[in-house]
């Protein structure tokens, strides 16, 4: 089948190297002369495992294409995908501007029938906004066209978003159109094998599964992170507390690992988001609050550790950081947790000292050059002469250190680990201080 894919970010480098693999003609259309002159050239600009083979793969067997040409686009898909971002707006809504773009531009072009799949997480009311726009443009040009519109959200995780997209647990489709609804399941075939994944309903119940997806996961984090603060109050240990609940399969281990918050580009503007299409629509969510602000106090516990531990004292010492990405497996820093305690470290007059094995350059980009941050190569570089060790991603290659190194190497033998990643009784007995999240007072 054709398809084109409005966006070459990371949603729509994903979908369209991977609906390419089963055998479509895809063409991934971008705005950014830059970023499709370096697809082209066989450059991937994003960071996600596997991602850089199978674009490789697909493009020398001639069945992805890159162009800046929406005419081109227009021309070519039966599908057309809108996978370009929606970065929030100053209140937390989604902004809407580049979706709403590419439906008008589709509206200006087409010339026969068209599916436009909103594959963006886009809030409730979106699939409706862009038949409108793609409705006035049509009337501008003169010319009345069918289409239909569905929501069709993505679920994948980054670090693991091939895998996400070849073997989905579910793939939502959002249309009024029972005819559409075939036309995506037929597509959606050759990932749909063993047990029937494709799950149709109506386009706004499909919006909102997406955000509904993200709030409850991240809602089960800060139910943790809130329960590993009362744990600490209470002289508990939140590990063991994780153990006994999860194994409770109606609660389940999933997405219960207390740390210093969440990050990434998917569940804080979405639980923003959601709480502000609730709010606009005349509920106040209230819940949703409290998982924000729950996040956003986890986001300073380790500083506030670092704090007392050092009585205030912080003022030209020096914090070796490991782990800058928001999670493992991915360079990307949005709402990284180590960006807030970065730049507490930083107003307290601290220095920062980092490794991360992919987002070091992804810093350099945030932060520029500046005198209290080093940016180092390994993770051993990090800690010589410093202060203190602190952890705030869950990197594999940070599970099994050499206590004893890392004894030797620091001026305080101390760790603040935002991730619980070690046995305290084996970090005490190496005589390192083991400060973590949930199991001292
Ligand atoms: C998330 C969802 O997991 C995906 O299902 C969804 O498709 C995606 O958002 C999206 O909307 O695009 P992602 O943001 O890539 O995926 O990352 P996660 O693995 O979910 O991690 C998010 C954050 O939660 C990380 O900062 C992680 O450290 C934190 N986390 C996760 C915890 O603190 N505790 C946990 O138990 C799990």
């Amino acid at each position: 089948m054709d398809v084109t894919i409005f966006g070459s970010g990371y949603v729509g480098l994903v979908t369209g190297a991977c609906l390419a693999e089963v055998g479509n003609q895809v063409i991934c259309i971008d705005v950014d002369e830059d970023k499709v002159a370096m697809l082209n050239a066989g450059g991937v600009p994003i960071f996600e495992p596997g991602l850089d083979d199978l674009i490789a793969k697909n493009r020398q067997a001639g069945r992805l294409r890159f162009s800046t040409d929406p005419d081109e686009g227009v021309a070519h898909g039966l599908f057309q995908f809108i996978a370009v971002g929606t970065p929030p707006d100053e209140d937390g809504s989604a902004d809407l501007r580049h979706v709403l773009a590419v439906a008008k531009s589709i509206g200006e072009r087409m010339t026969g029938y068209r599916v436009i799949v909103d594959k963006s997480t886009v809030p409730v009311g979106t699939a409706d906004r862009v038949a409108e726009a793609m409705r006035a443009a049509q009337s501008e040009r003169g010319h009345h066209i069918d289409f239909d519109v569905v929501s069709n959200p993505e679920f994948l995780k980054e670090g693991a978003a091939i895998e996400d997209f070849m073997r989905p647990d579910r793939i939502i489709v959002g249309t009024d159109n029972p005819r559409t609804g075939e036309l995506l399941r037929a597509l959606y075939g050759p990932f749909n094998r063993n047990h029937d994944r494709v799950m149709v309903m109506g386009v706004r119940s499909a919006e909102l599964t997406k955000y509904a997806a993200n709030a409850m996961l991240a809602t089960k984090i800060s139910f943790m992170n809130e329960l590993s603060n009362i744990a600490e109050a209470v002289g508990a240990d939140i590990e063991m507390v994780r153990v006994g609940i999860g194994s409770d399969p109606r609660i389940g281990y999933q997405f219960i690992y207390p740390g210093c918050g969440y990050g990434g580009s998917c569940f804080p503007k979405d639980v923003r988001a959601l709480e502000h299409t609730a709010t606009t629509s005349g509920y106040k969510a209230e819940l949703l609050q409290a998982v924000e602000a729950v996040n956003h106090r986890q986001k300073e516990r380790l500083f506030s550790k670092i704090e007392r531990h050092f009585e205030g004292a912080l003022q030209g010492k020096t914090f070796a950081l490991w782990g800058l990405a928001f999670k493992p497996n991915t360079d990307d820093m949005r709402e990284a947790s180590s960006r807030r305690l970065m730049e507490q470290l930083w107003a307290a007059g601290a220095r920062v000292r980092a490794f991360d094995p992919v987002a070091a350059e992804e810093a350099r980009r945030i932060y520029g050059e500046r005198s209290d941050l080093e940016l180092v190569e390994n993770r051993m570089d990090a800690i010589e002469g410093a202060d203190a060790l602190v952890i705030v991603t869950e990197w594999s290659e940070f599970r099994s250190p050499n206590f004893a190194d890392i004894k030797a190497q620091l001026n305080t033998p101390v760790i603040f680990d935002g991730r619980n990643l070690f046995d305290p009784t084996q970090v005490t007995a190496a005589g390192v201080t083991y400060v973590s999240i949930g199991r001292e007072p």
